[in-house]
């Protein structure tokens, strides 16, 4: 259910008073978050998926020893069959191909996925392109993207290394031939287990954590206002906000001062605020992102999350002022600061991105990406009117 474009404020309060009904996905998932969850806890699900087992990791989780201690741990034992280290940033469909092809005829029966959203999004899609007869570029392209027919039969294990929430959702963002951002979605893309474990997360750089939390943030804001919001998506999202303010300060400002406790929290809070973005779709800040994240820009999803996010909030408070200071006063703020400036602060606290001048984004660019995120869903479906020229300036404003 969407507000009606130009909602006067006083009637903008949670979408899900206004819907008639709503509909919530609880994804056949095992969720194991903090200490140990990628180690011996891991290590007693799997039978559970099967015996033998594929991996897909990114470089730097296997540059940082995260695989070694995977393969002792949680893997000990088990059979691995195939082995992928390095996947192309934002899951370009090239390369979800080339890793189907490389599957192709190996029989496995789950495929774990270490890394950051886009690992664990490739490895959603590379299960359903070996399962589908479809070929994948029809699955992105038919607008709204079907739902796959069956399950893949094989199951994705996720441990994710940031806080992108990939791990907890159903669909996959993946990058198409001509840099543009195409979502799969179908609730059973979601990975079988998620395994959220601080020990994981604490060898993540600090400013890939402080981004990525301003990532959470985007989906748990969203997750409030958004066309599917439910009660599902609207109690993960707030459950989420408040584990990331406990954690945040803790693991971005001194790492050291974090330890296992902030880094479970910031953990179970990007995994919650995952839950709530799968179940309630998006609005403007997505859209925007899609376009700044594809990859042309020199920027990441994340980045542009981070960097968007307070710029998008001004423009849609208007229309969603309630649900912006729910948002803060989950996080630990006051209900009387400017939402968007508390946002500011605590993306300046993190350490994350702040300007789109820092990337390859020249001012000249603004009026096309503009233009360009005015087409995507999430700008139809922003509570508050988007088109070229107003996203222009809220593009301006982040600039
Ligand atoms: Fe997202």
């Amino acid at each position: 259910m969407m507000h009606a474009p130009g909602a006067s404020p006083d009637s903008a309060g949670l979408v899900v008073n206004e819907a008639p009904g709503s509909r919530a996905v609880l994804n056949r998932q095992v969720l194991l978050l903090g200490a140990d969850s990628a180690g011996w806890r891991l290590r007693a699900e799997l039978p559970a998926i099967g015996t033998r087992f594929g991996l897909l990791v990114s470089a730097s989780a296997a540059e940082a020893g995260l695989l070694a201690r995977l393969k002792s741990e949680a893997l000990a034992g088990i059979e691995i069959v195939a082995e992928v280290v390095g996947v192309g940033a934002g899951a370009p469909l090239v390369g979800v191909r080339a890793i189907a092809r490389e599957l192709e005829g190996v029989e496995i029966d789950g495929l774990v996925a270490l890394g950051g959203g886009s690992v664990i999004d490739t490895a959603k899609a590379t299960t359903l392109a070996l399962h589908s007869k479809a070929d994948l570029a029809e699955l992105v392209q038919s607008a709204p993207p079907p739902i796959p027919p069956d399950p893949p039969s094989i199951r994705v294990i996720a441990i994710p290394t940031t806080l992108s929430g990939a791990e907890a959702t159903s669909n996959a963002g993946v990058t198409d031939e001509r840099g543009a951002k195409r979502v799969i979605r179908g609730w059973n893309l979601a990975p079988r287990i998620v395994a959220s474990d601080p020990a994981v997360l604490e060898r993540s750089p600090a400013q890939l954590i402080a981004n990525t939390a301003m990532m959470a943030l985007a989906h748990c804001l969203e997750s409030l206002y958004a066309p599917a919001a439910n009660p599902l998506s609207i109690a993960a999202a707030l459950y989420g906000a408040e584990l990331m303010g406990r954690g945040l300060p803790a693991v971005t400002s001194d790492k050291s001062a974090g330890g296992v406790e902030a880094f479970s929290d910031v953990g179970a809070g990007g995994v919650m605020a995952g839950l709530a973005i799968s179940n309630a779709r998006s609005g403007l800040q997505h859209a925007v992102c899609h376009v700044l994240g594809s990859g042309r820009y020199g920027m990441s999803q994340a980045q542009a999350h981070a960097v968007m996010l307070p710029s998008v909030m001004r423009f849609n408070e208007p229309a969603t002022l309630d649900a912006q200071r729910r948002l803060v006063l989950a996080l630990g703020g006051s209900a009387t600061i400017e939402p968007a400036a508390f946002i500011e602060g605590l993306r300046q606290t993190a350490g994350a991105d702040a300007h789109l001048r820092a990337f390859a984004v020249r001012r000249s660019d603004l009026a096309e990406i503009a233009a360009t995120s005015a087409d995507e869903p999430g700008a139809r479906a922003n509570p508050r009117e988007a088109d070229g020229a107003s996203i222009k300036r809220v593009l301006d404003a982040a600039w």
